[in-house]
């Protein structure tokens, strides 16, 4: 079985380094489930502070170093911990142009760095020939959940799941995200094909998110 892999996604949101602090204070004293992955990622400016609580950025750049203004790389984020990154999320999509094309050249750069990626997709067609095969965590994304408090239902969840799966075959974790909350968590998690979560909102606060992740 696959271990399951529960991500907070902080966004641009608990971008202060006293807050993330705080935080992770609070984690730290807490029982993590062992049979569970935990990974927080939070704006890159606070990454440095995680030490050895599983952590990953939310985005980078594909090239190693260079002239590109304010672009962060692979290599940079290893040197911060990071195991995980996300990369593709739908607000990177909508807002800042990014492509299947740029994903798939992220995916081969983070991959060659030893990094995972969590590659986020709105829909089955986005699994694109350039992710298969590949050691990656795929992250079904509806747009029409995320931060609307409109979460699938675990039944769609599960039926655009098993359709990636068919795609990307049974070692890879296919993790839902939109809307998660304490109270839909469990029932998301109990499908099939449901290997973890992505969590945006709900992560922000500890105590909500540790009660997702069955601490
Ligand atoms: P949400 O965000 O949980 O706030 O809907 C999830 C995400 O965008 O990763």
């Amino acid at each position: 079985m696959l271990k399951p892999l529960l991500v907070a996604n902080w966004k641009m949101s608990q971008g202060r380094i006293a807050d993330g602090a705080e935080y992770l204070k609070t984690l730290k004293q807490a029982q993590l489930p062992a049979d569970r992955e935990i990974v927080i990622c939070p704006p890159f400016t606070s990454l440095h502070m995680f030490g050895d609580i599983p952590h990953g950025a939310q985005n980078m750049y594909w090239e190693e170093s260079g002239a590109y203004t304010g672009e962060v790389s692979a290599m940079m984020l290893k040197e911060l911990g990071c195991t995980y990154v996300i990369i593709g999320h739908s607000e990177r999509r909508q807002h800042f142009g990014e492509t299947d094309e740029t994903v798939a050249k992220k995916v081969t750069a983070a991959l060659a760095h030893g990094l995972t990626p969590i590659v986020c997709v709105r829909s089955v067609e986005e699994v694109t020939p350039a992710l298969m095969g590949k050691p990656i965590v795929i992250a079904y994304e509806p747009v029409w959940a995320i931060g609307t408090g409109k979460a699938a239902t675990p039944e769609h969840a599960q039926e655009v799941h098993a359709a990636i799966r068919a795609l990307v075959g049974d070692q890879i974790r296919i993790i839902y995200g939109g809307s998660v909350t304490a109270d839909n968590a469990a029932s998301l998690m109990a499908q099939l094909d449901v290997n973890g979560l992505l969590i945006g909102g709900a992560s922000l606060d500890v105590i909500t998110f540790l009660s997702i992740i069955g601490a």
